[in-house]
């Protein structure tokens, strides 16, 4: 018998025991375990009832997902599910932690379940761009209802188990030690005379209309996704064909899935996000810093936003500003916004007030004496840091994690002012603070590793996705988003339109294209950077900018002004195309005697992208970045790049470097200046490899 599987006996109750640390995934072994277990509890005179449970944290998380694409060992998921649910005996699973995927789907093999009340359930397999492939779309909807079964399946989401008590996914809620309860559980169904429950003997009936209403109300958020849609079609078939015909068609569909581009770049960033957690020189055992208390300097754009990330986390915050009007109106922002999620009925009145009281203001730095991180948030200007982090260092207590929010600004030169560079850090969050999940954590030259640590979980804490990443000018997002926002510009003075480059990319997954997120953004804010820099910049290269920097003499900042690259009707953010921008475009690409050309959708496509790849290409050799798939978690947590595509470094590795490198050295020969091959991208292409290979 395998190890990874037990059968023991407690009383007349046989108990099969699954311990595959850390999550107790459905591998080869497992599944063989499964089997031979459940034969052996069969063939075991003494027990009348057999009891299924997870060792360890959990009931299994799922199959296991490091097998996906590879030929699959017997016995398969199905065929354990099948050998449990025909059992000579009735099955209980008994259920902690997180059931989720096959675990679930091993769970509806069985005749009844209990579970712990704080274990949670799920069919999160549309995360990863596949569907439940183990009879979950079959068995769930004959169980809960179709209606019911599509929420859960096509959102993915976990459900508590003290929800499902009561739709039939869970049965019975043990207080307690689960394994005690679900013995006493099993045994009472025996003595009571329960009958054996398969869920496939089981029928479901739900009209047409529920299905074709389901795909159309997910057509907006699930745009460029195959596997929510396949998840529709798998459910519908749970009520238009028998059990075993439906089970076909799931398995079509999954394996349909599974081979997708979509599913391999969802199971690419599911394997990058937990990767970007791990740090080589920072081991797991680092010892961390307490964060019971925050300070946040500046209670602007993103000082309000960063206060909320730890009031929603239970941490109380001081905010503190220039003079109480500024202040005032920082709280105030944050009152609006939580006031709007109240309304919208994502929170309650009291959930709110409590947070609203985690947060106070001061304009006295000595308020923040006692803070465990303080996170500066001010204007972007390095006299105006090195001024705050002096004072900062002045005031905070010592082991304090002083951080800034710095989108541009050198972090060593910052900690420099301080007689405490260790203890200096840079968090760039992302605008809306309180909504995007990323945040790039800095470490500069001299930052501990346990401030590393610390803030790495902080992120944890205050539920971002944190990525570590080196000091340049943008980092890693910002740096790789300037050579995309150019080279968009360079695409217009030439001959295309905003909208066709922004049409070329929204249809291909992100969710707006550049010009459209250079209006959301505000056209002022690189217009001021490129006047500050205008002395240094090198005069041999050109300048794509002009178009921009006229916009924005005319005021046209973008949505914040009704006017940008597009018109924005009053209250709109749809942007339309505007004859006065087309007009302003022509006229430049006139006076820098370009002669217009019509610009294909590839071109555009390949020009915006390969731009990407090849700043992310330079910022992984200069160890900005720790790994390509961080890049990846970069721009889809930061930047609306399309899940379902990976990420463009990984993009990048399926179309194959090489043939990246040949288009860039292309586009080196037809535009020059700002197409230089990165030497990474030239030595991977050579030798036959991805960024994956590094
Ligand atoms: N297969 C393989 N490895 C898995 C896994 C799985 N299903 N689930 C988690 N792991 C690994 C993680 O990669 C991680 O490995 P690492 O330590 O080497 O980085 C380790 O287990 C711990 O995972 P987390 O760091 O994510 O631990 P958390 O405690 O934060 O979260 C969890 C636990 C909620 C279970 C989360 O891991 C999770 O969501 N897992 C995926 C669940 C899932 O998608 N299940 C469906 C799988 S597909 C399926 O079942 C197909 C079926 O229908 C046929
Ligand atoms: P903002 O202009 O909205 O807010 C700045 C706030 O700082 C203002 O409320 C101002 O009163 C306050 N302030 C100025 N001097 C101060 C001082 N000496 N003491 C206390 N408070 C002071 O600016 P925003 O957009 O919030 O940016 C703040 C920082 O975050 C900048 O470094 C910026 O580069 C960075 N950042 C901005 C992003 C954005 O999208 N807005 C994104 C990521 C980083």
């Amino acid at each position: 018998m395998s190890e990874l599987v037990s059968y023991q006996r407690n009383g007349s109750v046989g108990v099969i025991t699954i311990e595959n640390p850390p999550v107790n995934a459905l591998g080869a072994g497992v599944r063989k375990g499964l089997v031979d277990c459940l034969a052996k509890g069969n063939a075991d005179a003494e027990a009348a009832v057999l009891v299924l449970i997870g060792g360890g944290r959990t009931f299994p998380a799922g199959a296991d997902i490091t097998e996906f694409g590879k030929p699959m060992a017997e016995p398969d998921l199905n065929a354990v599910i099948t050998a449990y649910e025909s059992s000579g005996k009735m099955v209980v699973a008994a259920i902690h932690g997180t059931a989720l995927g096959g675990g679930l789907e091993l769970a509806l093999g069985c005749d009844y379940r209990c579970a712990s009340s704080n274990a949670n359930v799920g069919l999160p397999e549309v995360k990863l761009g596949i569907l439940p492939g183990a009879g979950g779309t079959q068995r769930l909807p004959r169980l809960i209802g179709a209606e019911a079964a599509l929420k859960m399946i096509v959102s993915g989401d976990m459900v508590k188990a003290s929800d499902a008590h009561g739709t039939g996914i869970v049965d019975h809620i043990v207080d307690g030690e689960l394994v005690v309860g679900a013995v006493a559980f099993a045994q009472s169904l025996i003595d009571e005379g329960k009958p054996r429950r398969r869920i496939s003997d089981m029928t479901v009936t739900a009209p047409a209309e529920l299905f074709e209403g389901f795909a159309k109300s997910i057509a907006r958020s699930a745009r460029g996704f195959k596997a929510p849609f396949a998840c529709i079609e798998s459910v519908r078939a749970a009520v238009d064909m028998a059990f075993d015909d439906g089970m076909a068609n799931e398995r079509r569909l999954f394996v349909e899935c599974v081979g997708s581009p979509e599913s391999k770049g969802q199971r690419h960033m599911f394997f990058a996000e937990r990767e970007a957690a791990k740090i080589p020189d920072v081991p797991k055992d680092t010892p961390t810093r307490d964060i019971a208390s925050a300070g946040i300097i500046g209670a602007g754009t993103m000082g309000g936003g960063i206060a909320m990330n730890f009031a929603n986390a239970g941490i109380p915050v001081t905010l503190l500003e220039v003079n109480q009007e500024a202040l005032d109106k920082g709280l105030s922002i944050i009152a609006k916004n939580y006031a709007n999620t109240v309304k919208k009925g994502r929170l309650s009145q009291d959930a709110m007030d409590k947070r609203m009281a985690l947060i106070s203001g001061t304009q006295d730095y000595a308020d923040l004496a006692n803070a465990d991180i303080v996170i500066e948030a001010v204007f972007e200007g390095m006299e105006l840091k090195k001024e705050i982090f002096t004072k900062l260092d002045e005031v905070c207590k010592p082991g304090a994690i002083l951080a800034t929010n710095t989108s541009t600004l050198d972090v060593n030169e910052i900690a420099a002012v301080t007689k405490r560079p260790e203890d200096v850090i840079g968090t760039h969050f992302f605008s809306p603070a309180n909504v995007m999940k990323l945040l790039e954590i800095v470490r500069a030259e001299k930052t501990a590793k346990d401030v590393v640590a610390t803030t790495m979980k902080l992120s944890r804490t205050i539920r971002k996705v944190g990525v570590l990443v080196g000091v340049c000018d943008g980092f890693v997002g910002n740096r790789m988003l300037h050579d995309y926002f150019r080279e968009a510009q360079c695409l217009v003075e030439e001959g295309a339109l905003p909208q066709q480059v922004d049409r070329v990319l929204y249809d291909w997954g992100f969710a707006m294209g550049p010009f459209a997120v250079m209006d959301l953004a505000g056209i002022d804010v690189g217009w001021r950077i490129r006047k500050e820099q205008a002395a240094t910049r090198d005069k041999n290269l050109p300048y794509p900018s002009t178009v921009a920097d006229r916009l924005a003499e005319q005021g046209r900042f973008g949505q914040k002004t009704g006017k940008g690259w597009y018109l924005y009707e009053e209250g709109s953010r749809t942007p339309k195309p505007d004859p006065e921008v087309e007009k302003m475009i022509l006229q430049v690409s006139g006076e820098k005697g370009i002669s217009r050309r019509a610009i294909s959708d590839e071109e555009i496509f390949k020009r915006c992208m390969y731009q990407l790849v090849n700043a992310g290409a330079n910022i992984l050799d200069e160890g900005i970045a720790l790994r390509s798939g961080d890049i990846d978690v970069i721009y889809i947590y930061g930047y609306g790049f399309p899940v379902y595509r990976g990420g463009p470094m990984f993009h990048a590795d399926q179309i194959g470097l090489k043939s990246v490198y040949e288009d860039v050295c292309k586009f080196k020969e037809a535009q020059g200046a700002f197409w230089k091959p990165a030497p990474l991208l030239k030595r991977l292409a050579d030798e036959g490899k991805g960024f994956s290979d590094l």
